[in-house]
């Protein structure tokens, strides 16, 4: 079968539809000769795989690359029971409560964002406004100075395109090499507190140093991990959210209508975004044995990518998949696989969710008559579907 699916390919990153219904009815495990992993893309095998740990492994992390599984790993690169542990841990640092106590502050800092831009008529609502939020909050909750938010801009966007294989490897390793020594730092400076006795800011970093779960806690360097993985699953996958949702609505004008007459259409329009148009593709897993799926052999420790995107446009699953429908069916849009499901499924996913909710209200209530402004520009990293763009206008005063 001639390759229709290159996951680096411009016009599969602008226009992925197509591709993915291809590869449902076509090929629902591909093979990409060019990177060397497998696809699957029905709704029921990408599910299946994620519940079955034991067979379809994270150990060698959730990206292209081969990441090391004897290197102190965190969560997102572990398999249970080890997993489970973790889990419990960073749950505990990462309550629902905590994030809801998070919620005036953002609300703020986005009503001043969009009190900012408003005299102006105009913006890119990615770069003035959307890449602006999940770093505020990320540096919130770590307790980091949020003067640092550009400078973790910057690192997000090389560490992203480390994940799928994108962008210059020594660059990539420099960027790690940053990160690595302010976060020791910042978890240093926590440790000596700490062994002295002295009381720390009760921030997310000092919470994932001292929970513990059966008396024991995360290495330092699993919590370095963690808030790796955290930087990079949590800014710019918000970012895709809150603007692919934008452009969603102002493509389809009826959509819009209806949630401009209705703000309780917010929260549905946003879930069906994530089905619409995940802003992850779809990530890996490695199985630890031979497996032959739909007559493919996808031979041990092979790369397998779960297209949670594709996945959410199987019509076995969804209704109409191609139509963005803000009033889509509270059952279908729980069946989104977008923040994944099962063991791995995103911890971030209410704080994305809420992050997402209050952006939403304050663009649309905050800049009358939003319309786009000419073309949106996709963004680099081949693992993501949204924009690094997005150009809109609106009536100043
Ligand atoms: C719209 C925004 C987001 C999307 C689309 C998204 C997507 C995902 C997906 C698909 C996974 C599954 C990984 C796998 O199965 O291997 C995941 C896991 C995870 N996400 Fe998110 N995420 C978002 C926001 C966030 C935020 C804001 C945070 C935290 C600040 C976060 C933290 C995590 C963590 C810690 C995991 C790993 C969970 C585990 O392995 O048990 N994410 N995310």
């Amino acid at each position: 079968m001639s390759d229709f699916f290159d996951i680096k390919d411009r016009e599969f990153q602008e226009h992925p539809h197509a591709v993915y219904k291809r590869l449902i009815a076509e090929c629902p495990v591909h093979h990409s000769e060019k990177y060397g992993f497998y696809a699957v893309s029905r709704y029921q095998d990408v599910k299946e795989i994620l519940r079955n740990t034991g067979l379809w492994s994270s150990k060698f992390g959730p990206g292209t690359a081969y990441a090391d599984p004897e290197a102190p790993n965190a969560l997102v690169n572990v398999d249970p029971p080890e997993h489970d542990f973790q889990l419990k841990l960073v749950n505990k640092a990462f309550t629902r409560q905590s994030i809801n106590a998070l919620e005036p502050d953002i609300t703020e800092f986005v009503r001043n964002k969009v009190a900012e831009i408003r005299p102006r008529g105009h913006a890119d609502l990615m770069q003035d406004f959307a890449v602006h939020l999940p770093l505020f909050v990320i540096s919130r909750m770590l307790g980091v100075d949020p003067a640092d938010g550009p400078m973790f801009r910057g690192w997000v966007q090389e560490l992203t395109m480390g994940v799928f294989g994108d962008g210059d490897p020594a660059v990539i390793q420099g960027v790690q090499a940053e990160f690595a020594a302010y976060f020791t730092n910042e978890v240093q400076k926590r440790e000596k507190v700490l062994a002295e006795g002295g009381t720390l800011e009760d921030d997310l970093i000092t919470r994932l140093l001292t929970a513990e779960v059966d008396g024991k806690r995360l290495e330092p360097a699993r919590v370095l991990g963690f808030i790796s993985f955290l930087l990079v699953a949590g800014s710019g996958t918000t970012t895709m959210l809150v603007c692919n949702t934008v452009h969603h609505l102002l493509e389809n004008p009826d959509q819009m209508a209806k949630v401009m007459a209705n703000f309780d259409l917010i929260p549905p329009a946003l879930e069906e975004s994530m089905r619409y148009t995940a802003p992850v593709h779809g990530l890996f897993r490695t199985n630890n044995e031979d497996v032959t799926l739909h007559g493919v052999n996808i031979p041990k420790d092979s790369k397998v990518m779960c297209m949670f995107a594709a996945a959410n446009l199987d019509a076995d699953q969804f209704a109409d998949p191609d139509r963005f429908d803000v009033e889509r069916s509270a059952a279908e849009l729980r069946k989104q696989l977008g923040f994944g499901w099962g063991t791995h499924i995103c911890t971030g996913a209410p704080l994305a969710r809420m992050e997402a909710r209050i952006a939403l209200t304050e663009i649309l209530s905050g800049l009358p008559n939003l319309r786009a402004d000419g073309p949106a520009v996709q963004t680099a990293p081949s693992v993501l579907y949204g924009f690094d763009s997005l150009p809109v206008a609106w009536d100043a005063e």
